[in-house]
């Protein structure tokens, strides 16, 4: 169908963009969401489908019945959303599963399956800027994990080494199973050259698991980026709350090769032809053979629904949208002196998406985070981001600085408020009054660190809390009272009856 709607319809159409909180100097404002890397607001016309499909919900392992015919055929639906946005090639050569709650437990399944597959391969080899997600299911199954450098010099460093990837499958020739890299950091943004490094792992018959959690809802992405089969990703998992689609499950699309003649690693309900007491035979047919158990019906529907409305606006103009903003936060913050940004902001050098981080001299990331939202209504993240040694290796000037060893393998060693950054990321929604109030908030800030400073407490670890101004999350949204006046309108519409 054709799409009359443009990318600015779309963007007005997410729940969450008009919330309103009141701020430290008593003022009403509109919440400024900057933290689209940990989850993304919900995008509504997607919710809608969903929403109309629980008029017909049944479980999708019955079959006879209207409703179980409508709900099947819908969730069949989304698994095509899924591999028409990836665009494999051949459609009989990958699969699309959904499971679990984001691409964290497929990341798991991958790893115990791919190093099943091949155990005689021992080593993966995991980029350093990996997310937690995409590093220890790796250090969990395989024999040896192997951490691939990167390029640039901390706190400009850049995407993989692809040099020093290649001397490391030459130094582990014939014992590299997997590379396991994330397309796009979730702490810089910065993109990887997953097809080029496909390319690298097949000549080594390795394969490649991509983590596109950070990139899938950002820019396009193809299994191959010329068609052939060389650079063809051999897995990839993204997860449906970075999608605009919370409640989702994750997503995993894997050559079906890679699972064929292989016991599925979970068992369950709706993956079996036959079970008798003592054996059981498995359905050959994909995916339902990797999906045990009653799936996420209104979940994969709603994510589908949001696949299919980024095709229809197109994925290159969303990147270019999003670029245009990422221009703009990283001139504006490069701007302003006290600002350290990490990874290289150089976008025509290192290619990112939109995710900043950064520090501001002097000032901990705990106490900046909560500065921006107590005045500002801006909302950030701050710490680590689930990815310890890649935010260590990018803050190692600054803990050398500090006389800490990043490279201690005790953690304590680091102190908690130095160890971190404040990261502002974008979606789809954003604005430039978005960026605008994030660099103001950050001017306002470094004009008056004393003051600021004054009116916080620090815990020690890493956490600030205002002295006088606090507002309890109760006060905004009480599941209880909410679910009473629900139970109250219904008796009221009761007695009417
Ligand atoms: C790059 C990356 N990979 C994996 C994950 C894990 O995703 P989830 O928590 O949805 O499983 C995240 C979440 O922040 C991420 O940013």
């Amino acid at each position: 169908m054709p799409f009359d709607s443009s990318l600015n319809d779309i963007k007005k159409d997410f729940l969450g963009i008009a919330t309103r909180y009141r701020v430290a100097n008593g003022r009403e404002t509109c919440r400024h969401y900057l933290d689209s890397a940990a989850s993304t607001l919900e995008m509504k016309c997607a919710r809608q489908i969903a929403d109309e499909l629980l008029r017909h919900y049944a479980n999708t392992h019955s079959q006879a019945h209207f409703s179980a015919r409508i709900v099947n055929g819908a969730y069949d639906w989304a698994h095509q959303q899924v591999l028409n946005f990836v665009r494999p090639g051949d459609l009989r050569r990958h699969i699309a599963c959904l499971a679990g709650a984001g691409s964290t437990a497929l990341l798991n399944r991958l790893a115990r399956m791919l190093t099943a597959r091949r155990p005689e391969r021992d080593i993966v080899l995991v980029s350093l800027m990996e997310h937690h997600a995409n590093d220890l299911p790796h250090r969990k199954h395989a024999r040896g994990v192997v951490h691939i450098p990167l390029t640039g010099e901390a706190p400009a460093l850049g995407a993989i080494d692809l040099t020093a990837l290649e001397r490391l499958l030459e130094q582990y020739r014939d014992r590299v199973n997997y590379i396991a890299i994330s397309a796009a950091s979730n702490v810089t943004g910065i993109v990887n050259p997953v097809h080029g490094i496909a390319a690298l792992a097949h000549a080594h018959d390795a394969w490649v698991v991509v983590d596109a959690s950070q990139f899938i809802a950002h820019a396009p992405l193809a299994l191959s980026d010329n068609g052939t089969v060389e650079r063809e990703l051999d897995a990839v998992a993204f997860s449906g709350h970075k999608l605009y689609a919370p409640g989702s499950p994750g997503v995993m699309v894997v050559r079906q090769i890679l699972l064929e003649g292989q016991e599925p690693d979970e068992l369950g309900g709706g993956m079996v032809d036959d079970v008798s007491l003592s054996n059981y035979q498995i359905t050959g047919y994909f995916p339902d053979r990797e999906e045990a158990g009653t799936p996420n019906i209104p979940g994969a529907v709603q994510l589908g629904a949001v696949l299919n409305v980024l095709q229809r606006i197109g994925m290159g103009s969303i990147h270019a949208a999003e670029q245009r903003l990422l221009r703009r936060l990283l001139t504006g913050l490069l701007a302003i002196p006290g600002v350290r940004i990490y990874g290289d902001p150089d976008l025509d050098r290192t290619p990112r998406l939109g995710v900043v981080s950064f520090n501001l001299a002097g000032l901990e990331h705990g106490l900046v985070a909560a500065m921006l939202n107590d005045y500002h209504n801006v909302a950030v993240r701050n710490g680590c981001f689930c990815a310890h040694p890649y935010v260590r290796e990018l803050l190692k000037p600054e803990l050398w600085e500090l006389d800490l060893d990043p490279d201690a393998d005790d953690a304590d060693a680091l102190i908690k408020p130095w160890q971190g950054m404040v990261r502002a990321s974008l979606g789809l929604y954003s604005t430039d009054a978005d960026i605008d109030a994030l660099l103001n908030g950050v001017h306002d800030l470094l004009a008056n660190p004393a003051y600021y400073r004054a009116q916080y407490q620090g815990d020690g670890a890493g956490n600030f809390c205002h002295r006088s101004f606090t507002v309890s999350a109760k006060s905004l949204f009480d599941p209880e009272a909410m679910l009473d006046q629900a139970l109250a309108s219904l008796s009221v519409s009761t007695d009417v009856l």
